[in-house]
């Protein structure tokens, strides 16, 4: 509960259920943006065939399920991506930036080396004096996000909160490297949550494990004026794959222990979207129907912190999620990190 005592109690990387708490959070509302360049399997075949690259559509799909993804135009940063996400939150959530006293941006690839992605959205929406800050999590940095702003809510730090994901990872991949340059894509995705007496988020669940930290990587840096290390995306995909059906399972097992809840009371699983048969293997684990997983990796790829925010976002606007109903958010990536969130929406 609230009380120092019992928050003390509460265990690394999540808590205990809501049950004896006076002030939860609830998401008030969804957003989400895409560039407009939308790119099919067969179109990123032919654009990498010039350059002596070969895949094809079949592998991509066949693998990784993946069909589309979308490219942001150069001159588009994270920052623009997840301002029109925010917005459209807002604007869902029925508050204006001027009710915020909390921002956070989910990013591994930011405007800038500093200031932050979220002081620049902070900017373009056109608020001004509330805390705004960055979460580096990579693929797991929407569900990281999320906790943080729940936390902070809970502890009464804040009432309203814009939580973003959003990336713009075409600019971070080796187009000669085709086991990554054909899973990832850009966009972004954002929720508003705020302070309610109803519960709103049940539990959360976050890890991390440094020990992987070579697996899936960015090893450039900025030095000196120059980039030192090769600053574009290093996977060891089947290490990651099998991590990650490890952890996915864990973390949700975790979530829904510390809520008293079980499998059964799942109404939807959105799962970071990477690979369509990591999410078919987390659903058989969780006992769930595949028709309960909510799917988007096969029209935006991998995008990283902005694929739970946007495949949330696609399931809320299309009437699939309601309102009562139970959500399993949950992510992994690079770090390597991992979580979850389950909520009543
Ligand atoms: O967001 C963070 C979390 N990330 C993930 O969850 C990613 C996890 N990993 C994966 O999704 C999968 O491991 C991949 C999709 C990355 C790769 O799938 P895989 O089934 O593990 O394939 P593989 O790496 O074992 O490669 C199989 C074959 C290889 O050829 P050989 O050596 O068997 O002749 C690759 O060279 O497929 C080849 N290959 C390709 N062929 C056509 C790899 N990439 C491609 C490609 N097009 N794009």
């Amino acid at each position: 509960c609230g009380a120092p005592a019992c928050r003390a109690g509460a265990g690394a990387g999540g808590r205990d259920s809501h049950s004896d708490m006076s002030i939860y959070s609830r998401i008030l509302g969804t957003g989400s943006f895409l560039p407009p360049k939308r790119l099919t399997n067969a179109d990123l075949a032919a654009e990498l065939a010039q350059q002596g690259v070969e895949t094809s559509d079949e592998w991509i799909v066949e693998r990784t399920g993946i069909r589309a993804r979308h490219f942001a135009a150069p001159e588009v940063g994270s920052s623009d991506l997840a301002t029109e996400a925010g917005r459209r939150a807002l604007e869902a959530a029925g508050l204006t930036a001027a009710d915020l006293d909390l921002i956070i941006v989910a990013t591994s690839t930011p405007d800038m080396v500093f200031p932050s992605t979220a002081t620049m959205v902070q900017h373009k929406l056109g608020a001004a004096g509330c805390p705004a800050f960055d979460v580096q999590a990579v693929c797991s940095g929407f569900i990281y996000a999320l906790t943080v702003a729940d936390s902070m809510i809970r502890a009464g730090s804040a009432k309203n909160a814009l939580v973003i994901g959003a990336e713009v990872f075409s600019r971070i991949l080796d187009f000669k490297d085709r086991t990554t340059c054909v899973l990832f894509g850009d966009g972004a995705g954002a929720v508003v949550i705020g302070a309610s007496d109803q519960p709103g988020i049940l539990a959360t669940d976050i890890h991390a494990d440094g020990k992987h930290r070579d697996i899936l990587c960015v090893p450039g840096h900025v030095s000196g004026g120059n980039v030192l290390g090769d600053p574009v995306l290093k996977m060891d995909g089947q290490a990651v794959f099998k991590l990650a059906v490890g952890v996915l399972e864990e973390t949700a097992r975790a979530s829904l222990a510390k809520a008293n809840l079980t499998d059964a009371d799942i109404d939807w699983l959105i799962p970071h979207q990477a690979n369509i048969r990591i999410m078919q293997s987390t659903a058989r684990k969780l006992k769930m129907s595949s028709d309960k997983v909510v799917v988007t990796v096969d029209q935006h790829g991998n995008t990283s912190a902005a694929s739970i925010p946007l495949a949330l976002d696609t399931a809320v606007r299309d009437g699939r999620i309601q309102r009562g109903q139970t959500l399993m958010l949950e992510g992994v990536g690079g770090g390597f990190t991992w979580g979850s969130v389950l909520l009543r929406y």
